[in-house]
């Protein structure tokens, strides 16, 4: 009660308060700036805000802290990237800090529990980051690294039965083969959501497969119903499918149980200028990024809360954050949509933190 009558009082009372808190004796004090504290963190949007350097990251070694974590394509310090600064980039929001990522505390939080991020490469790339993060936390703490299936990796710390997946799932909705072979995309359609349960939190995402045109595509046609249809606009397709994904989740997900989040949209740099040769991030402004506005509007429609990992625009920004040619794959191959580990991802996963910190 307090602490809501305290974030509608208008802005002088507000600072009149907290400078009298200033001024009471330290319990009262302790309660009444943790209070303000927590107006001012409402008020603070995490994802508005810039890159700053910052020495003390990276907050790891990809080579060294983190054995066969970090898959190739992402190392690339390892690969001859002769640049830096991109290593230690800190995600600053403009008006608050992130608190900085304790992975002890984060493993301590979760001990007992699954967490599991469902979808593309860039998911991978993010689950990639975070058991890095947290092994090079804990690098005498016991685990396994497992192939549990081949589209299904488990990062497992046995002393605090935390265990970190990664599931492949590049649409959310369902690809299926038909009779001829041709590969259909049913937008309306998941069978594969029992893998999706018993899990306490969820980190999904969809996106960059829905771009795909041409030789990059990879089906070759979308039903609905019982309705085959062999081109329609892929955002279109998209904002269907994503529907249907969060229709699987209001009716398959007890919110007192599983936390859920969306790692919304990655920007790539592919089109335009490139990546090539980036090393320092864009300033900003940036325009509206396609897709963007489907992913609000379908996770606002949803009856549970799910928590937007809203990256797009940070990402924008990071230009020079992708492992261009430093992929190990030789100079012809520019991967202007991954992202470097360390990099980019380690700050998704604050963001992740800070949220899982907040409830
Ligand atoms: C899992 O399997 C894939 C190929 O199926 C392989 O490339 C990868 O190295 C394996 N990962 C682990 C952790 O064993
Ligand atoms: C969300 O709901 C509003 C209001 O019913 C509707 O206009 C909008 O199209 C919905 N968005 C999506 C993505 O279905």
């Amino acid at each position: 009660m307090a602490q809501r009558l305290f974030g509608r009082v208008p802005l002088f009372l507000g600072f009149l308060l907290s400078t009298v808190a200033l001024v009471l004796p330290y319990q009262v004090q302790g309660n009444a700036f943790r209070h303000y504290r927590v107006e001012k963190e409402e008020r603070c949007d995490f994802y508005e805000g810039s890159w700053v350097l910052d020495t003390s990251y990276p907050l790891y070694d990809a080579s060294t802290n983190c054995p066969s974590i970090i898959g190739q394509g992402f190392d690339c310090l390892k690969n001859g990237r002769p640049d830096t600064d991109y290593l230690s980039y800190r995600w600053k929001p403009s008006r608050c800090d992130l608190p900085s990522f304790d992975g002890r505390k984060f493993l301590e939080r979760n001990r007992g529990k699954k967490i599991m991020f469902v979808g593309d490469s860039i998911s991978n790339n993010m689950w990639q980051s975070l058991t890095c993060m947290l092994h090079s936390a804990v690098p005498d703490s016991k685990f396994t690294f497992i192939n549990q299936t081949k589209n299904l990796l488990s990062f497992s710390f046995q002393e605090y039965g935390a265990e970190i997946m990664w599931l492949k799932n590049g649409f959310l909705v369902d690809l299926v083969k038909d009779k001829d072979k041709k590969r259909i995309l049913k937008l309306d359609s998941i069978s594969s959501g029992d893998k999706w349960k018993a899990v306490d939190t969820l980190i999904f995402n969809t996106y960059h497969w829905w771009t795909h045109t041409g030789a990059t595509q990879t089906w070759d046609y979308f039903q609905v119903g019982s309705e085959i249809i062999k081109d329609m606009d892929h955002m279109e397709a998209y904002k269907i499918g994503l529907t249907t994904w969060a229709k699987w989740v209001d009716s398959n997900i007890d919110p007192s149980k599983t936390k859920v989040f969306f790692q919304g949209i990655a920007a790539s740099h592919v089109d335009g200028k490139g990546c090539l040769g980036s090393s320092h991030p864009e300033q900003g402004p940036e325009p509206a990024y396609p897709g963007v506005d489907i992913v609000k509007s379908v996770l606002r429609n949803m009856s549970i809360a799910v928590h937007l990992l809203d990256i797009t625009f940070m990402t924008q920004l990071r230009i020079d954050g992708h492992p261009s040619i430093f992929t190990g794959r030789g100079a012809s191959y520019v991967d202007c949509s991954h992202w470097c580990l360390a990099g980019a991802p380690d700050s998704w996963n604050e963001l992740l933190y800070a949220a899982l910190l907040d409830n």
